[in-house]
């Protein structure tokens, strides 16, 4: 999968213990009749059970300068650690949009599926936002990667 370029995407919920979210670039589109997105997340992860009991979750489309943003989330961190001093506004059922993506969908669980040590959750679409016309941030070979325009990519130096 390192050979597998994506983007990355910042998952987000709320439910009555606060805020919760972590980075994530498993992220698939599945249909557009309705709109509805499928996420495979970690059974370990401190957000996943914050998103079965809220039945809803947000992705956020992160640009190429959200790097820190996307460290912070993969970190294991308290959730309140993750969210201080960031810029977020609430989606239709919620969930924190992060301010300064490029966009976001907030989504109503639809489907929730264990298989092996993850959870695959088919989300609809109840909400969305575009953002800023901006540069995507990319993941590729195990290390963040950035678009120059529309037609270069600059890698990170490969790990040793
Ligand atoms: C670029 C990147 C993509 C990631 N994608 C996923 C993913 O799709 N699913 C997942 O469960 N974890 C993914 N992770 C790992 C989580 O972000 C990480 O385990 C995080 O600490 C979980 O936070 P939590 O326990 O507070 O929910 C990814 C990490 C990085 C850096």
């Amino acid at each position: 999968m390192a050979r597998w370029a994506t983007g990355v995407a910042v998952v987000t919920t709320h439910d009555d213990s606060g805020d919760a979210g972590l980075t994530v670039n498993a992220l698939l589109s599945i249909s557009l009749t309705p709109p509805s997105l499928l996420i495979s997340l970690t059974q370990d992860a401190d957000t996943t059970p914050v998103i079965h009991r809220s039945g809803s979750f947000a992705v956020n489309f992160l640009a190429a300068d959200q790097q820190p943003i996307s460290e912070r989330f993969a970190q294991a961190l308290p959730a309140v650690e993750k969210f201080r001093t960031l810029a977020v506004h609430r989606g239709r059922w919620g969930a924190p949009l992060l301010d300064g993506t490029l966009g976001a969908a907030e989504c109503r669980v639809v489907a929730w599926t264990p298989r092996y040590d993850h959870v695959l959750i088919v989300g609809e679409v109840v909400h969305q936002e575009v953002g800023r016309d901006g540069a995507p941030l990319l993941f590729f070979r195990s290390g963040y990667a950035h678009a120059d325009g529309t037609d270069r990519l600059r890698l990170s130096p490969p790990k040793p």
